[in-house]
């Protein structure tokens, strides 16, 4: 595969969202290989805690051992294939497969196969469920990897970690937790353009000019349409990451809104009385989110409040899930708002993500018009600023962004996967 031929400095192939063998090769080199999130570690707080997933196609299930030590397994019976866990997410200390009855420990280990004597040597320590090589967690945000060796999650995180420290850190106590449910949608178009859209900033004032319209009627403030006039910058930020920083355009613009919002003006009232001004001023913005959108290569999206992680299921069919977190250490009428506020916009009667997962659509069918290639990435190219460490910072509006996530997938692609070895439990 010639990849110069498909990621160029100023655009990307069709290709690369409709061709099979290229998406085929995404999931053997991409998710086959870097650093994939999973889960967060609050949605499996305790020993025998698991949750299901996938990386790229493939079913796994993140596990919290006896010990409690962290664990990411292939969902898939080492005997004939089956899945060996149906549920998304529960406690348990073994899973059973149910259709010959083989029996494993949340680490993965063979513990049981009915009616062993038809077999006359199994070797029981190397049919345990494959463990993902790497698993690693940073501040409660669970990642794992395929490939046996490579740079640690850290140093994949690059200066994505300090948004993902700002996220966190919107807690007084330093602590999120994603337990108040999620909600999934699917949408019939490659995975990537959720990626591209959840830091695009060109689109905001377009695609969601009715929801801003909507705040605006009922805040009586004129609202953030994301065009370069405003204040947000974009970056890359290293490895693929990515992000839409909107802080410095976010203002008093979130206190102002929930002082509008039923039971707001209460609630601002306690804040002030627990935490002082300033503070309630950061709480009040917190409310709605950290006031940036980071894309986390290949799958995971921190916006808003939420945690949203993208899986592809076919080159043109895509599944996201979207948690929203709430903060340790608040009012539960805060957290209450917070999930109020992101049902607003991303809910499935949400007055945002609708329109987006419909571009996405309109993309791919789009695409199918043969004569024309690539699609542009070109916007803000030239007024872009090189910091150190590698970081490009453009204006809010610029595909930046876009061009991060495209550099990295070039990398990745043109690289030999790793393998995947079968290390049994
Ligand atoms: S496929 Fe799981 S026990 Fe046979
Ligand atoms: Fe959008």
């Amino acid at each position: 595969m010639d990849v110069s031929a498909l990621v160029t400095p100023t655009g990307v192939s069709r290709l690369v969202y409709i061709d099979e063998e290229i998406y085929r090769t995404e999931l053997d080199r991409i998710f086959g290989t870097t650093w994939v999130y999973v889960a967060h570690e609050s949605e499996i707080p305790k020993p025998g805690d698991y949750k299901t997933t996938h990386i790229g196609e493939t079913p796994v299930i993140a596990t919290r051992e006896a010990s409690g030590a962290l664990a990411v397994l292939v969902n898939r019976c080492t005997h004939r294939g089956a899945l060996v866990c149906q549920y998304r997410k529960g406690n348990s200390p073994f899973f059973r497969c149910q259709y010959h009855g083989w029996t494993f420990d949340n680490g993965g280990a063979l513990t049981g196969v009915p009616h062993p004597q038809g077999w006359a040597d199994l070797d029981r320590d190397a049919l345990g469920l494959m463990r993902l090589a790497r698993v690693e967690s940073y501040r409660g945000f669970i990642f794992a990897s395929f490939a046996p060796e490579g740079e640690t999650l850290i140093a994949h995180l690059a200066a994505a970690r300090e948004y993902i420290d700002l996220f966190t850190d919107m807690s007084p106590e330093g602590a999120i937790e994603a337990t108040r449910g999620e909600h999934k949608y699917v949408y019939e178009a490659n995975w990537k353009f959720q990626l591209e859209n959840s830091v695009d900033g060109y689109h905001t004032g377009i695609v969601h000019k009715s929801y801003f319209d909507i705040q605006a009627m009922h805040s009586g403030q004129k609202q953030f349409y994301g065009n370069d006039a405003s204040a947000g910058k974009v970056k890359d930020l290293g490895n693929g990451h990515a992000v839409i920083d909107s802080r410095a355009a976010v203002g008093d613009a979130y206190l102002h809104r929930v002082l509008t919002s039923p039971g707001g003006p209460e609630l601002i009232a306690e804040l002030r009385e627990k935490f002082g001004e300033e503070q309630t001023l950061t709480l009040a913005s917190a409310i709605a989110g950290a006031g940036f959108n980071l894309a986390v290569f290949p799958n995971l999206v921190l916006l808003g409040s939420q945690i949203r992680v993208i899986k592809p299921a076919g080159v043109a069919r895509t599944y996201v899930d979207v948690l929203p977190t709430t903060m340790v250490g608040v009012p539960e009428r805060m957290n209450q708002l917070r999930l109020r506020t992101h049902e607003a916009f991303f809910g499935p009667a949400g007055f945002g993500a609708p329109d987006d997962i419909e571009m996405f659509g309109r993309v791919q069918a789009g695409l199918a018009a043969t004569q024309i290639d690539p699609l542009l990435l070109t916007r803000g190219l030239g007024r872009e600023v090189h910091l150190e460490g590698d970081i490009i910072v453009g204006e809010r509006s610029d595909e930046t962004t876009q061009r991060a996530q495209y550099r990295q997938w070039a990398r990745l692609m043109s690289a030999e996967a790793h393998r995947p070895a079968l290390t049994p439990a």
